[in-house]
């Protein structure tokens, strides 16, 4: 008789069926919330730009000791729908021609979520003694209008996803404005390379 044996064999796997599409499921449904926070949650790399480059009190002595006020505004740009960004120490290095000019720590702030703000940057030289090139480098690039210059930013950055902290990261921010030798401001905005 076929009919009962398929009957027997159909009853005797439902309960092992069973078992095994609860577990699917719950696999599946951990699997995608898992998932979703992921998504939700993975911070996406802030954005920082540099605006408003510019110098004051320009000076180099007959013996290449350069004086000057550099002035830069750092944008850093925060798009995480969920994540916060703590700024615990931030480190500002000036270099022209890869020569150290100035130096400068930069207040330590939060940034919200989805937010824009805007660092000023002050660096100044002071009786920097510059190596024979990079003066002679300094002078004629000056004649053009405007230098080029590197400024390289370390901070030590937390982020924080609803209430809770992460464990610090360190950011390096490295930029390459174009500084304008007259005491007007550069309009230009220049992208920072990101290394988080
Ligand atoms: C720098 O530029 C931004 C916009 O690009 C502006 O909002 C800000 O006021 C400027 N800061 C200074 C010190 O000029
Ligand atoms: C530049 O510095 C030298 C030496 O300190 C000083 O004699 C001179 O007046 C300064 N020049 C300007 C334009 O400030
Ligand atoms: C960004 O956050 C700072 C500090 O909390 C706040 O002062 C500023 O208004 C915020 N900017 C925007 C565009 O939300
Ligand atoms: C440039 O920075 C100096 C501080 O080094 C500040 O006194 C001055 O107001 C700033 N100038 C501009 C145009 O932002």
């Amino acid at each position: 008789m076929p009919a009962p044996t398929a009957n027997t064999t159909t009853r005797r796997l439902t309960p092992v069926k069973c078992i095994a599409l609860i577990l699917l499921t719950i696999i599946v449904i951990v699997g995608i919330t898992i998932l979703i926070i992921w998504l939700s949650v993975k911070p996406r790399r802030p954005i920082y730009t540099i605006e408003n480059a510019s110098l004051h009190n320009y000076n180099m002595t007959k013996n290449d000791h350069l004086y000057g006020n550099f002035n830069f505004t750092l944008k850093a740009y925060n798009p995480n729908s969920r994540v916060s960004i703590y700024y615990d120490s931030i480190e500002v290095k000036l270099y022209y021609n890869s020569e150290q000019i100035a130096f400068n720590n930069a207040q330590p702030f939060f940034q919200p979520r989805r937010n824009v703000t805007y660092l000023d940057l002050y660096l100044s030289a002071k009786d920097v003694v510059l190596y024979g090139d990079v003066a002679r480098n300094l002078k004629t690039e000056r004649t053009t209008g405007a230098v080029d210059v590197e400024i390289k930013v370390r901070a030590k950055i937390k982020f924080k996803v609803g209430i809770w902290k992460l464990r610090h990261r360190k950011l390096k921010l490295s930029c390459s404005p174009r500084v304008p030798v007259s005491s007007t401001k550069s309009s230009q905005t220049c992208p920072c390379g990101v290394d988080l």
